[in-house]
């Protein structure tokens, strides 16, 4: 997890990154004018931003006003331009504002038009002397060197306007014959053109002009629409003059269409490519070789290539529009990548977030985890510590408690001098008083520790104090147990311990009731168990070699011992012990100091238990009989018997070792288990056999007894009545 997290936020970053990767530039665009021209250069200057992502172009125009134009160059530098491309409206009025920019170290282009400053980083145009020049030459030709020329000129102090005039007389000078009737200042627009054309008519009247050479197409358009205004041909007789413009543009009402519909007698392209000025600015921009002065290519329109012209210019107008088509969509899939980009980040940044988040929650589980086991081992150990202490000192509480009060109750004792009486008083008070104060101190240490057991363990524990009181009230059946007693041998009882006063102790206060074997520790206690099997064990659970909780789960395993109930003795309220004392199979569980009578009603309680759940094999209750008759052992004996039931002669001591047990063991796991002898039990057994022959078959009697190992069929049909109460030749009519 924590290998993988780097790599994603690189990821985060990297994606992020991406948007920033380029600088982006602000280019200015400072237009003098607004027109066709412009429209068509401001389109081209757009078309080309788009081949640069990171490219803004901020345009101004200012409606041929030097002032606008100063005003807008200084409010595009203050905006922060990173360069400036500018058409400058006349030479000299507008040089300062470029200068100011450029001062400031921003690029500039100046474009088209010039200024009379030399702080400028590139210049790109057309060389309008030369355009004006080829027009001359063109109109010689056309006029085949006489006639009457008007020339309307540009803005003044513009500088294409003085070039084109310059190169345009510099060609005509060359023909005497060709006469420069007029040079009107127009102002590049139409209107202006036709007004001055206008004016002029009305001044020169009757005055031939056989050719106006209009500075731009737009003046060439006006003057014309001001002569076919003044024109009458039917009165004056003149011709109308031919018509010559600049700018040739493409696409409709531009000056190629004029031409070819010949309203222009012909028009010289004037370049606008904003494309080219955009390439030029990126280089600059991203400070790659670039040429200061870029000549313009150009060249002179006429009725022989206007269609063709036409249709080229068409044709990249086409193009254009797809252009423009695709970078829409571009637009567009760009913002949806935008978009798309944002929520992959979102989403990363949420993942991390969760990541972290768990990652977070893990450590801080762990950490937690941790610290409890830290915790719970600190209190297992002081419990264990405790546990020590309070078996060293119970133990010999026990065994001074104990005595005193056997003393006590002693007819010796009873007859004592008062002296002695009070002496032995005085000893019982104090025993008490110890082993009240030992219980106080180990309850408060045991309790602090113990709220932090769990629910469960609370919940076992809770049920073995129920059992203890529960217990305590069965001490009835004590009675009963003993009368059963009476005509047998007494009960076997094994004390394990390996406090051998406690031994003593326990022996001298049981050995009236029950048959006393002892052993020092659970391995001894274990040869013992399997060897003597007694009636019940009490167990010490502290012990070395094998401790009581490993002995009782021994004893409960082995086929021998599983069914003797299991009593452990240990120090007073290990809540923990006790648990693990019934999750190693305990019957009951006794904690010192121990007081003698509730012990031997405790032994007596399960004795007669014991003795309860052998009655109920004897018939009292088919369930139980089910029961013990599923007992494992119990089958394994039927097993045997089953398989040699016809054989007469077939003894315990045969049944024993095919079990591999000894004759005292079988005969008391059967007993114990059952309430019969083996050999009661293998009479059972035969006789069970011989009902279920006596209806199923059609044998005789005597052949039954015989098949089920009866030698005599006399003593047979004794057993049979004693058992079923009814003879076998009766009993065959009966069941
Ligand atoms: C456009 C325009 C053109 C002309 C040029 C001269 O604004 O007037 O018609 O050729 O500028 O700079």
């Amino acid at each position: 997890m924590r290998k993988i997290l780097p790599y994603i936020l690189l990821l985060a970053i990297s994606l992020t990154a991406c948007t920033h990767s380029k600088k982006n530039y602000r280019i200015g665009v400072s237009q003098c004018s607004n027109d066709i021209w412009r429209d068509k250069q401001n389109a081209e200057l757009r078309m080309g931003a788009y081949f640069h992502e990171n490219v803004e172009l901020l345009f101004a125009t200012a409606d041929d006003s030097d002032e606008r134009q100063v005003q807008q160059i200084d409010s595009l530098v203050k905006k922060g331009i990173d360069l400036l491309i500018v058409a400058p409206n006349q030479v000299a009025t507008i040089s300062p504002a470029i200068d100011r920019a450029y001062d400031k170290g921003i690029p500039v282009i100046v474009f088209e038009r010039k200024t009379n400053s030399k702080k400028y980083t590139a210049y790109m145009g057309a060389d309008n002397y030369e355009m004006g020049r080829i027009m001359g030459e063109y109109v010689a030709t056309r006029l085949k060197g006489e006639g009457n020329v008007v020339e309307v000129m540009g803005l003044k102090g513009s500088s294409p306007a003085i070039e084109r005039h310059n190169g345009f007389k510099t060609a005509l000078d060359r023909y005497p014959d060709i006469h420069i009737t007029a040079t009107l200042q127009g102002d590049w627009t139409e209107h202006t053109a036709y007004e001055i054309m206008k004016e002029w008519l009305a001044a020169n009247q009757g005055q031939q002009v056989d050719l106006v050479f209009g500075m731009n197409d737009r003046s060439a358009m006006g003057a014309r629409r001001a002569i076919l205004e003044a024109y009458h041909p039917a009165s004056s007789g003149s011709r109308l003059p031919l018509f010559c413009g600049i700018d040739g543009l493409s696409g409709k009402d531009g000056g190629i269409q004029l031409v070819r519909d010949s309203l222009l007698d012909a028009s010289y392209i004037y370049p606008t490519r904003g494309d080219q000025l955009i390439s030029l600015a990126m280089d600059i921009l991203e400070g790659k070789p670039y040429d200061k002065e870029t000549s313009l290519m150009s060249a002179i329109v006429t009725r022989a290539n206007a269609n063709v012209l036409l249709m080229e210019g068409e044709e990249v107008m086409r193009q254009s529009e797809y252009v423009e088509k695709l970078h829409q969509m571009t637009t567009g899939y760009l913002k949806q990548l935008a978009n798309q980009r944002i929520f992959i980040l979102l989403t990363i940044f949420l993942v991390v977030l969760l990541l972290l988040l768990v990652v977070g929650m893990r450590l801080y589980h762990r950490q937690h985890v941790r610290l409890e086991q830290e915790r719970s081992k600190l209190e297992r150990e002081q419990l264990e510590f405790y546990t020590q202490v309070s078996h060293e000192l119970r133990t010999p509480l026990t065994l001074v408690e104990g005595p005193l009060n056997q003393l006590a109750a002693t007819p010796e004792m009873k007859q004592a001098s008062k002296e002695t009486a009070q002496l032995l008083g005085i000893l019982r008070r104090n025993a008490a008083q110890l082993s009240l104060l030992v219980n106080k101190i180990f309850d408060a240490q045991v309790g602090r520790i113990g709220q932090n057991l769990s629910s469960e363990q609370i919940d076992k524990l809770t049920m073995s104090q129920e059992r203890e009181q529960h217990d305590m009230m069965l001490n009835e059946p004590d009675e009963a147990e003993k009368d059963a007693k009476a005509d047998s041998e007494l009960p076997t009882v094994l004390v394990v311990d390996d406090n051998p006063d406690l031994r003593v102790y326990l022996r001298s206060i049981l050995q009236t009731d029950y048959r006393i074997l002892d052993a020092a520790d659970g391995q001894q206690g274990m040869a013992v168990a399997k060897e003597e099997v007694p009636d019940l064990i009490l167990s010490d659970v502290m012990m070395p070699v094998m401790n009581g909780l490993d002995f009782c789960k021994q004893l409960k395993a082995d086929e021998v011992t599983s069914h003797i109930p299991v009593i452990l003795v240990t120090a007073r309220a290990m809540n923990q012990h006790q648990v693990e004392g019934y999750q190693s199979g305990a019957d009951a569980y006794l904690t010192k100091p121990f007081v003698a009578e509730v012990l031997k009603a405790r032994i007596a309680n399960l004795l007669w238990q014991r003795h309860e759940l052998r009655s109920m094999w004897e018939g009292k209750k088919v369930e139980k009989k089910k029961e013990v008759a599923n007992d494992p052992f119990i089958r394994r004996f039927q097993a045997v018997v089953d398989e040699r039931l016809t054989d007469s002669d077939l003894s315990v001591e045969d049944i024993a070792s095919e079990l591999a047990l000894s004759r005292v063991q079988l005969y008391r796991k059967v007993k114990a288990v059952t309430g019969c002898t083996p050999v009661d039990l293998l009479r059972k057994s035969r006789l069970t056999k011989a009902r279920q022959l006596l209806v199923e078959s059609d044998l005789t009697v005597s052949e039954i007894a015989y098949r089920v190992g009866f030698t005599s069929p006399s003593y047979f049909t004794k057993c049979f009545k004693d058992e079923y109460g009814t003879v076998p030749g009766e009993a065959r009519t009966q069941f």
